[in-house]
């Protein structure tokens, strides 16, 4: 295929130089994106008078019918194009003759790209929210099941206090919310700034009207400094940061799944749908779903990392370097959408072993600070009650015995302040619905982060 550009060469490209230069095979999924800039593009060309009326009809229908054949599988989008840009103009140009060679008026594919990119994140993390609403809502289920279901928090790794299984999941909802939020924020600045017009760099002669064509877009706004406009990938960075939050927030998640799902801890049961078994161990039953979501992770984080560098020693203003954050962001957003396409329903479908975790929480003196809390009650200052807990947790364990196994006499023998009563204030479900602060594991405290993110996503058509 003839470059468009030929017109200053003597001699053609070299096929494997032709090979590396073309985007086409990631960039055509843009090819939507691409006639629908082109689409209003021209429109505002006709509004200003640049082409006729009869033109824009032209252009129009000419795009209208690539957009169609595309869609319906009659038109293959040629391989040997540069990219979709050029693809998109020398298909409407075979269609529609020489008016197709007009579309390309007051604009260039720096602005062109710059603009499909935004064009095609708006419609890619819209999905990714409704994924995202999705995995909150299955988590506020989850919870709501498993209000009651107590087991021990942990720092470090050990057992440190009760805690609701509800309150412990109700974690990553908050989390995932702000990715939520994250996302969007990313997606409004985007969005306030729209970069066709800003043409190569320096934008144009022509009388266009930038402004038309962005809220035809969808945009609040444009890019007021076209060197910016074509040279700015922030968008995709800010968009793969958010990315990147969110997976580590879901590599955490798995990996609390998979030492919740070993022998060793056994809280939760994957449903076979989500687990995989062992080609040579026939006992075997794998979170290998949670493994890899943790593991892709870190592919993500490469998405990110890849174009940051890319970026980081280029000139103003467009460099074809720039060609290199679409496989980066499709990659990311591909990822981040198949990850959560199946950790959703991994949890959705898990069974919460509460007798086991119930048991776990029994055994690792997670009781111990509210023991302390109790001795304070009494008027005992913290440090000093603190210090007489560690030395009975101490002899508790030489004597292998717990906080609640130990006799009221051997208590009173480390101070006289303990009484009968101090069973009951260790016992664990005291523990847990003696939780008043706001924010605790306490009864209270889990309703209203229910109701809380029950009414968020109320909010946001999820019911
Ligand atoms: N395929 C190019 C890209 O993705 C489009 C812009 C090309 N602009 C240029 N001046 N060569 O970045």
């Amino acid at each position: 295929m003839e470059k468009m550009w030929a017109g200053r060469f003597q001699k053609a490209l070299d096929k494997q130089a032709d090979d590396f230069n073309s985007s086409i095979h990631f960039d055509c999924r843009m090819y939507k994106q691409d006639i629908t800039g082109s689409m209003v593009h021209a429109m505002m060309l006709s509004n200003q008078g640049i082409i006729t009326k009869a033109e824009y009809a032209e252009i129009l229908n000419g795009l209208s019918g690539i957009l169609a054949d595309i869609e319906s599988g009659k038109l293959s989008i040629d391989m040997d194009a540069e990219d979709i840009h050029m693809f998109v103009e020398s298909e409407l140009t075979k269609r529609i003759g020489n008016t197709g060679k007009k579309l390309h008026t007051a604009r260039s594919r720096n602005d062109q790209v710059a603009l499909d990119i935004r064009l095609y994140l708006v419609n890619e993390c819209e999905e990714i929210g409704k994924l995202l609403l999705e995995l909150i809502g299955v988590i506020k289920d989850k919870a709501e099941e498993n209000k009651a279901a107590i087991m021990s928090g942990y720092t470090h790794l050990q057992r440190a206090q009760p805690i609701t299984f509800a309150h412990h999941i109700l974690s990553y909802a908050f989390m995932l919310k702000r990715d939520f939020e994250r996302i969007g924020d990313a997606i409004d600045r985007m969005l306030s700034q729209c970069p066709i017009g800003s043409c190569a760099l320096a934008g144009t002669t022509y009388n266009t009207d930038r402004v038309f064509e962005a809220e035809r877009l969808g945009f609040s706004g444009i890019s007021l400094n076209s060197i910016d406009g074509v040279s700015d990938r922030d968008f995709c960075l800010e968009i793969m940061s958010a990315f990147s939050i969110m997976m580590m927030h879901l590599s955490r998640f798995s990996e609390e799944i998979i030492l919740w799902s070993s022998w060793e801890f056994k809280f939760i049961e994957l449903d076979d749908s989500y687990t995989t078994g062992s080609s040579i161990m026939p006992q075997k039953k794998n979170p290998d779903m949670a493994e890899l979501v943790r593991g892709k992770t870190g592919r993500v984080y490469g998405d990110l990392m890849a174009l940051l560098t890319t970026l980081k020693g280029l000139p103003l203003a467009y460099n074809k370097d720039m060609q290199e954050d679409k496989e980066a962001i499709f990659d990311a957003v591909d990822t981040v959408k198949m990850c959560l396409s199946v950790f959703t329903p991994m949890i959705a479908t898990m069974t919460v072993l509460k007798d086991n975790m119930y048991k776990a929480a029994g055994q690792g003196f997670i009781n111990a600070t509210d023991l302390a809390d109790y001795l304070v009650k009494k008027g005992m200052p913290f440090r000093t009650a603190y210090k007489h807990v560690g030395e009975i947790v101490a002899y508790c364990i030489k004597e292998n015995l717990v906080l609640e196994t130990l006799p009221i006499e051997k208590y009173k023998e480390f101070d006289s302040a303990f009484s009968e009563d101090l069973y009951n204030e260790i016992s664990l479900e005291t523990c847990v619905n003696k939780r008043i602060s706001k924010g605790s594991t306490g009864p209270e405290s889990v309703k209203a982060q229910i109701d809380y993110l029950t009414e968020f996503l109320n909010e946001k058509g999820i019911h």
